[in-house]
């Protein structure tokens, strides 16, 4: 299998070293949505046809995405599109084309790739195994192996089927089912709509906190009828009827806004600056990093783009674009109750930096989650930022922080997971002396060149 392998970033040695920054100025674009560049190369898969991707993201787990889809029988080729992001170009004999054997496809460190293959294989008659790296092996899996056996999938995986590798085997038509999720995943929720796709019948997806909703767009995009109706108490129900043709299309992926988080908290908690981050998403389901920082003080300004020139809106597949523009900010702590760490629950780890610079005591709520990501993320962050002098204390799943305080470098690790590398990376741009982050390279995880990124707005 190609795995579209990245080149690591970060420093050979395996340490990153940052000096703080005496201002930040600049524009940054940054690359394009994991979770979307995931989701349009798996539709793509399933689609008969050529579907173009444009703006994709060229992280390590989108690339991972495309190699799984050339293993399953696409042709992709991957072709620069500009500085940050890539072109997919991909012929696909559809899902129907999927043939075994198929053995084991490496997910590497990508939950999201593994938890919505998961669901694609679930209708495909071809038995595979879903690995990857030892982070991956670590996290969940129950949660979509009970409802995909329930469709009439057969799933086994590792200790009591809680952990990866996963063996699918799929079969069809799958059952269709009417599903609420434990915990608000869009992982989950998808896994479970791709596989619905295959059902006979009706299948509905209850989630008590509507989840980041990509998939529910992307399939509308393309041709799926998908209905989302709010259940009328804060959550959501989506129905996907079986049997429906994922059709070949032209799409372009907006900036990744969990990216973007990093340059909002960098700018907003440095004492003199100013940056301008272009064409990022502002989907409602994924905005909830920059409405908390509003609400903390930020000085966010959002220019949607309404088209003209070169710069399209018309991205295919109804996504809402903006640029922000960031500047130095006077921070309030803030009360980020269990719905609003779902709705931010990549940038979790960026805002509790923030709430480090914020006045009074931030409250983080009901963040169990974060302890099932790429790596502990509520051990991690509490770590880090504690060696920096960060005053923050872990409470089962709950964190508080107290600011303002002022950082000092010092070594952290980031655990190999991406998130966490890049938040230690932010605050040594204010922390004083030298910070150094272990492990930096995990970054180019979704975000390569983030480090370029961070001299070049140094002035
Ligand atoms: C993602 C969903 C989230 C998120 C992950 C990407 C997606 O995970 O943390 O980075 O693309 O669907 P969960 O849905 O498991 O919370």
């Amino acid at each position: 299998m190609d795995t579209f392998a990245a080149p690591a970033g970060g420093d050979p040695a395996g340490i990153q070293v940052i000096h703080p920054a005496a201002r930040l100025r600049g524009e940054i674009g940054v690359p394009g949505d994991k979770s979307i560049s995931h989701r349009a190369l798996m539709l793509a898969l399933l689609a008969s046809g050529e579907s173009r991707i444009h703006g994709a993201g060229d992280g390590d787990d989108v690339r991972t995405t495309a190699g799984i889809v050339q293993a399953l029988g696409a042709t992709v080729e991957r072709v620069a599109d500009d500085r940050r992001t890539v072109q997919y170009r991909i012929v696909s004999p559809g899902v129907d084309g999927i043939r075994g054997p198929v053995g084991v496809l490496d997910c590497g460190n990508s939950g999201t790739s593994l938890r919505l293959f998961a669901g694609i294989l679930a209708g495909v008659p071809v038995t595979a195994v879903l690995d990857g790296d030892p982070s991956l092996r670590r996290r969940p899996v129950a949660r979509i192996i009970e409802p995909l056996r329930v469709m009439g999938a057969t799933l086994r995986a590792h200790d009591g089927d809680s952990l990866p590798p996963v063996t699918v085997t799929g079969r069809r038509p799958l059952r269709p089912i009417d599903w609420t999720t434990a915990v608000p995943s869009a992982q989950v929720k998808s896994a479970i709509l791709l596989a619905g796709l295959r059902a006979g019948g009706t299948t509905r997806v209850r989630e008590r906190v509507a989840t980041r909703d990509h998939s529910e767009r992307m399939l509308r995009a393309r041709g799926v009828t998908v209905r989302s109706l709010p259940d009328g108490d804060g959550g959501v129900v989506i129905e996907i009827d079986g049997g429906a043709v994922v059709q070949a299309m032209e799409e372009r992926v907006p900036g990744d806004p969990s990216a973007a988080a990093f340059w909002l908290v960098a700018a907003a908690i440095h004492p003199d600056a100013e940056l301008v981050i272009r064409n990022v998403g502002v989907n409602p389901t994924r905005r909830a990093v920059i409405d908390l920082l509003a609400r903390m003080g930020a000085r966010i300004e959002e220019r949607p783009l309404t088209g003209g020139g070169s710069r399209r809106p018309d991205d295919g597949i109804g996504e809402p674009v903006a640029d922000l523009v960031v500047r130095t900010s006077d921070l309030q702590a803030v009360d980020i109750a269990p719905a609003e760490v779902a709705a931010a629950i990549d940038e979790i780890p960026i805002l509790c930096l923030a709430a480090t610079q914020a006045r009074g005591r931030t409250t983080v709520r009901g963040a169990g989650e974060l302890r099932h990501k790429e790596s502990d993320r509520l051990a991690g962050i509490a770590a880090g930022l504690s060696a920096l002098g960060a005053r923050i204390a872990v409470d089962r799943e709950n964190l508080t922080i107290d600011g303002p305080v002022r950082l000092t470098g010092a070594p952290v690790d980031s655990l190999d997971d991406h998130r966490l590398a890049m938040t230690f990376a932010i605050a040594g741009l204010i922390a004083t002396g030298r910070t150094t982050v272990g492990r930096p390279e995990s970054a180019s995880i979704s975000y390569p060149g983030f480090y370029t990124d961070l001299e070049r707005i140094r002035p």
